[in-house]
């Protein structure tokens, strides 16, 4: 949703920071400002300053400052939009609302419609537990210990013995049965007419991570099966692409997230105090979900039940989370079931410890797999020696390659020459890398592109962020070159312009862990002097930034940088140019995670019909302050047509057919780098450039 200005500088105007802050910070007045203790650092002594005059607030601890929407965004974990709508309704303003198409217009109203079912079902479901009929409802959960807060916190609610009431209840609200049953809370048969789906359960409203509920799952009281019975998915509930209780957990602030196998899992470890753990939806975990966890962390730990299915579920869904470019690492719970019977049997400290220790998720495969062998017999325990050095190729990172190697001779006492030598061997006959690091170059420099930005003086810190944005991407690239030429035996990079790529991304990665604030000093400064931050120009910053840490682009990527950008924002500022971009490009043609994820969403909200996209819009569909400040710099460049004199359209027709070129090109070229090898890839690559020869030839008339 894109909001001008004026609008959001309007509601900056009627917000009086200090109201804000201290509604979650303790403040003391000193002089003309406020001292407190900063919610975003742990200190002792408050530099934490909010200073009314400005409407700005400043940590001189940790760098964090910002607007009243930057602290709430941050504070929150909420979008900007979602900021800016709290601090509307505080100041009494209604934020405009957005104009749809007629079509697209009526497909948010059904869906306003399904969630609106939802909540009245959830509420019902709620209330009725704790009345007289959710009595058996709540022995039931007293007997699984949860505290009433638990309740509440999680909504948990009661279907009793009716199979009317819930229906009945939705009609009287006004819903029509068909919005009941595509709701999935009503089925219908000849018999017995629209009838409720759920009764004799107890209820667990499912919401998406904004909180709104879109489901539910309801487990019987005894042992009677099925155990669970989960709504079917609707268009407002996708199974696959949310998780239980990421609403709650996105506000953790721990580095990693919990992965578990059932909803009372979850609830059990909120309540002793974990509340960064999630779960899928009854369904198996699935890449949409791996990717949505990759938005809030780069590390997850899997809870699975020690049984064989928890087992088999844990290694599938490694090769998942780490194709998505998540670190995993394995909780291991033995001799108890499952997180639930663990936390009653042994307490929250002993889970602690057992979090701490997770397991290496590599590691863990390793160990599954020793049990197929017996290691006393010469011929297995080579066989086993060889399924490892197959594994460890999988590695194209030759230094993270290595590491294993060491790790791996230690912990079962190989001899760390002859497990080298099996590697290289592998290695060399069939290259480093699998799909799965493949899959995970995909999206790896997603998150050390935006959790990265932590580096670069102030006037750089937003070209940082962005700099290093890109990079992730050009690391990306790396992994997937290094393949190649570490295949080859040369060990060494082989395209010229991709030589400064691990370096740079080595570096990203390091001062990431590092992290001192000065770059994030710069964006805050930049925001606070804008109100919002989103007027900076990035351009000039991203020519001129040479952030501290990583090494300087080369030329032809600062181009291509550009030109993905300018792209990008013409898409954006000139509506009639989406419909002939997206003929001859899609989003995986862009280079760089930050720019592919902005096009996907760009396609994403321009294809279902949207009239028009707007930065925005996209800004707010990332879901970090820090990606939304790096997408915020790249929007905000403009082509440089587009600032001098009235727009000349054949002149921005020439203009993007060179950008489209210049995209596909790279595109292309990265194609070859990297799929040389499969015949489908062959295919899709002639494909590629046959499209090329039909750009330079096409009219591009805006
Ligand atoms: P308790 O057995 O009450 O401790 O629940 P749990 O949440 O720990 O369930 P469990 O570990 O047995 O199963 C994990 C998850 O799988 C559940 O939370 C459900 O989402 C799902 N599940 C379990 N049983 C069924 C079933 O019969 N049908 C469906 N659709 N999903 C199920
Ligand atoms: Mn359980």
């Amino acid at each position: 949703m894109y909001y001008p200005q004026e609008i959001v500088d309007e509601v900056l105007a009627n917000t009086d920071i200090v109201d804000v802050i201290s509604a979650h910070v303790h403040l003391k007045k000193r002089g003309k400002d406020y001292v407190g203790l900063c919610p975003f650092h742990n200190e002792k002594t408050p530099s934490f300053t909010v200073v009314p005059g400005k409407n700005m607030y400043y940590c001189f601890g940790c760098g964090a400052g910002g607007s009243a929407v930057t602290f709430l965004m941050k504070y929150n974990n909420s979008t900007f939009t979602e900021a800016l709508q709290e601090l509307a309704d505080r100041a009494g303003i209604t934020l405009p609302v957005r104009e749809l198409s007629e079509e697209a217009g009526k497909r948010e109203k059904h869906r306003q419609d399904l969630l609106a079912v939802n909540k009245e079902t959830a509420t019902y479901y709620y209330k009725l537990l704790r009345s007289r009929r959710g009595e058996r409802g709540m022995r039931y959960f007293a007997g699984r210990q949860l505290s009433p807060e638990a309740l509440n916190k999680f909504g948990l609610g009661f279907a009793d013995g009716s199979r009317n009431d819930l229906t009945a209840y939705l009609r009287k609200k006004g819903f029509s049965d068909d919005l009941i049953l595509e709701s999935d809370v009503a089925l219908f048969n000849e018999k017995q007419g629209v009838h409720d789906r759920f009764w004799n359960r107890v209820m667990f409203p499912i919401q998406d991570v904004r909180g709104r509920v879109i489901g539910f799952g309801g487990r019987v009281l005894g042992d009677s099966k099925p155990k669970y019975i989960n709504s079917s998915d609707t268009e407002i509930f996708d199974k696959g692409r949310n998780l239980y209780a990421l609403n709650l957990a996105r506000r953790s602030k721990k580095d990693y997230l919990i992965l578990c196998e059932g909803y009372m899992d979850v609830i059990a470890m909120h309540q002793a105090g974990f509340i960064e753990a999630v779960a899928s939806l009854g369904t198996a975990f699935t890449p949409g979900q791996a990717s949505l966890l990759h938005r809030y962390t780069n590390r997850v730990l899997l809870a699975y039940d020690s049984d064989g299915a928890g087992v088999r579920a844990a290694l599938r869904n490694i090769g998942i989370l780490r194709s998505a470019g998540l670190d995993t690492a394995v909780i291991d719970l033995r001799p108890h079931k499952d997180p639930d019977e663990f936390i009653k049997k042994e307490g929250k400290e002993a889970f602690q410890e057992r979090i701490d220790q997770a397991e290496n998720s590599f590691f863990y495969e390793l160990r599954m797999l020793s049990r197929s062998y017996t290691m006393d017999d010469p011929a297995q325990r080579t066989a086993f020696h060889r399924e490892i050095a197959k594994r460890l190729c999988r590695f194209s990172d030759e230094i993270e390659r290595d590491n294993y190697i060491t790790a791996v001779a230690d912990k079962y006492l190989i001899k760390l020459e002859s497990l080298r030598r099996l590697v290289a061997s592998y290695g060399e006959a069939t290259g480093y890398g699998d799909q799965n690091e493949r899959g995970r170059a995909g999206t790896a420099g997603y998150a050390q592109a935006y959790r990265g930005g932590r580096n670069g003086a102030v006037e750089t810190g937003r070209a940082a962020g962005y700099a290093q944005a890109y990079r992730g991407g050009g690391r990306n690239g790396d992994r997937e070159t290094g393949r190649t030429a570490a295949g080859t035996g040369a060990g060494e990079q082989v395209h010229g312009a991709r030589q400064a790529g691990p370096g740079a991304g080595e570096k990203s990665r390091d001062t990431r862990q590092t992290g001192a604030g000065p770059g994030r000093q710069g964006l805050d400064q930049g925001q606070a002097g804008t109100g919002s931050g989103r007027q900076e120009k990035a351009g000039p910053a991203v020519r001129a930034g040479r952030p501290g840490g990583a090494s300087p682009l080369s030329r032809a990527e600062l181009a291509l940088l550009n030109k993905q950008r300018m792209l990008l924002t013409m898409i954006i500022d000139e509506r009639s140019v989406f419909p002939i971009v997206r003929r001859y490009l899609t989003p995986a043609d862009f280079d760089g995670t930050l720019f592919r994820k902005t096009a996907e969403i760009l396609w994403e909200q321009l294809e279902q019909g949207g009239d028009s996209a707007c930065a925005a819009s996209v800004i707010s569909a990332f879901d970090t302050p820090e990606e939304q400040e790096a997408v915020a710099a790249m929007l905000n460049a403009r082509a440089p047509e587009a600032e001098d004199g009235p727009p000349d359209p054949d002149g921005l027709g020439r203009t993007l057919r060179e950008l489209v070129i210049a995209v596909k090109e790279s595109s292309i070229a990265r194609m070859s780098r990297t799929d040389g090898g499969s015949p489908a890839s062959l295919q899709d690559l002639l494909a590629a450039k046959k499209l090329l020869q039909t750009i330079r030839t096409a009219r591009f008339n805006v």
